[in-house]
């Protein structure tokens, strides 16, 4: 019974979501969580990307263990040594390395011919090999190539020395039947060459027209053994195969995929999926399948009646299948320390003692303040923590936010600042009082930094719910710094934030060093 490869790319694909930027720490933290979650390989990053990129593949590679861990690289030398050099501390390295084969991209990305890009393809796989035992290899926009040079192309991947083949539908233009006969053409063409060398045949399916998921379990149904995938299916453009889908397809629907299972430890779905939403600031659709909010409620009355008499006349899946518990209040007024350590080690939080500390005194204060806290809140606090800045970073300090507002007035804020020490005050109107706020700090503190993204989050319902503001600054030079804030008051929440970011652009200014 052929064990189906969960390959995990949430950290090089999922990262490369509009909005989703990863810090290092948060990278390791999302990685430690894959590995229990029982995925077979995580795709980390792309060293050659940047210098963070690399450092963080690396940084993976040397403290996560069970999972292979992969880097990507395009079909270059410099590129292959790049990620060799970053993978090569784990105790299963795997270098994935890509070239586009389709028509258009050939034309017009590459700018080479047929036998050219076999050529380079060959040469960057063998080279591959020298450093690695276990090498992948994609035809990029492999859905859109003539399925004849594509045969060509992969059989010169594996002659080269490729272990694992991967045929991605880059744009996400392929439909089920058609993706399926794809794969079976792959295994009639070039079976032998494939099952001489144990090749493992993989699909990574985007999901532009929403077939993603139908599209890599056609590609299963027709022999493929690995599937690319991404926690809540974020990735470029309308995203990647969602695994959380994919999996508890594999698993509900067992009578259907008779003969194939997956590895994924499916209690830890849930979580995985919250944090990626809670770190990435990319929120869950309520009525996501799996693990949306709504995945397993039933509002409709007739629905209702139906589950409390029984579960599986309207539930085809339990929820604590997937590791989802119902929404958790941990704490009240009076209790609280362990509650709070539990949660984050659960979560796979890995904060220190001062840390802790901190999270636990926020957690307290809200309680204090007559809320409720959830489980969600603790993730939002501990989230908060851990983009925080130190001491010596905190350039810009916030001293007094005072806002008039309402229907007869235009907004406006007063804030007290203390920069370098000294402190300013800056006034600033708005078309609400968030704006009247980003207004006033950006005028003390330097208005070339401009606010780019504003996202706002009730972490749980109610009018006393902590908000979530996560917010995307940009310097005079173009560079990207994100920044994150809970608080109870959604204009306190928003002010933090704001001034988080702008610190870090101010620190970046100073030390010439990307945060
Ligand atoms: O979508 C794609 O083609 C990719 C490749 C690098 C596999 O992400
Ligand atoms: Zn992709």
């Amino acid at each position: 019974m052929p064990k189906i490869i969960i390959f995990d790319t949430t950290l090089r694909d999922g990262e490369q979501s509009p909005g989703a930027s990863l810090t290092m720490k948060e990278k390791v933290i999302v990685a430690k969580q894959l590995a229990k979650l029982g995925v077979d390989v995580i795709e980390a990053g792309f060293p050659i990307a940047s210098q963070g990129d690399f450092e963080a593949v690396e940084k993976i590679a040397k403290e996560v263990q069970g999972p292979s861990i992969c880097g990507l690289a395009r079909t270059t030398k410099e590129d292959i040594d790049r990620a060799w050099g970053a993978v090569k501390h784990s105790k299963k390295p795997r270098i994935h390395t890509f070239c586009a084969t389709s028509q258009i991209h050939r034309e017009k990305k590459l700018r080479k011919s047929k036998e050219e890009i076999i050529e380079m393809v060959a040469e960057s796989v063998k080279h591959a090999r020298s450093l690695c035992d276990d090498v992948e290899f994609s035809p990029e926009d492999a859905a859109r190539t003539d399925m004849d040079y594509m045969c060509d192309v992969v059989k010169a991947a594996i002659e080269a020395g490729a272990t694992t083949i991967n045929i991605p539908d880059t744009v996400g233009y392929a439909e089920p039947e058609e993706f399926g006969n794809r794969i079976k053409y792959v295994f009639e063409k070039l079976g032998e060459l494939i099952k001489k060398n144990k090749v493992v045949i993989s699909v990574h399916c985007h999901n532009d027209l929403g077939l993603a998921v139908a599209n890599s379990l056609e590609a299963v149904k027709n022999g493929a053994t690995q599937i690319e995938c991404t926690i809540n299916g974020i990735g470029e453009r309308a995203g990647n195969c969602s695994l959380e889908e994919v999996v508890m397809n594999i698993k509900t629907r067992k009578d259907f995929f008779k003969d194939i299972y997956t590895g994924v430890n499916t209690k830890e779905i849930f979580r995985s999926s919250q944090l990626v939403s809670s770190l990435t600031g990319i929120s869950v659709q309520r009525n996501k399948a799996i693990v949306g909010g709504n995945a397993f409620a039933h509002e409709a009355g007739v629905h209702q009646h139906g589950v409390l008499s029984h579960k599986s006349t309207y539930e085809i899946m339990r929820p604590g299948e997937i590791g989802w518990t119902g929404t958790n209040i941990v704490i009240g007024k009076h209790s609280g320390h362990h509650a709070v350590e539990s949660t984050l080690k659960e979560m796979g939080y890995e904060l220190g003692e001062k840390q802790i500390s901190m999270v636990i005194e926020k957690v307290k204060d809200l309680a204090d303040k007559q809320k409720e806290v959830m489980k969600e809140d603790i993730i939002a606090i501990a989230t908060d923590i851990l983009g925080g800045l130190s001491k010596e970073e905190e350039i810009v300090k916030l001293d007094e936010v005072k806002v008039v507002s309402g229907n007869k007035t235009q907004p406006e804020a007063t804030v007290t600042l203390v920069i370098d020490g000294e402190a300013k005050v800056g006034e600033g109107k708005g078309v609400g009082p968030v704006d009247a706020v980003s207004q006033a700090v950006r005028k003390i503190v330097d208005p070339s930094i401009k606010l780019k993204e504003y996202n706002l989050k009730a972490i749980t319902g109610g009018t006393d719910a902590l908000a979530n503001v996560l917010i995307k600054v940009q310097d005079k030079n173009g560079n990207i710094f994100k920044a994150e804030a809970v608080n109870e008051d959604v204009i306190m929440a928003s002010a933090i934030a704001l001034i988080k970011g702008m610190n870090k652009a101010l620190n970046f200014q100073r030390k010439g060093d990307k945060q």
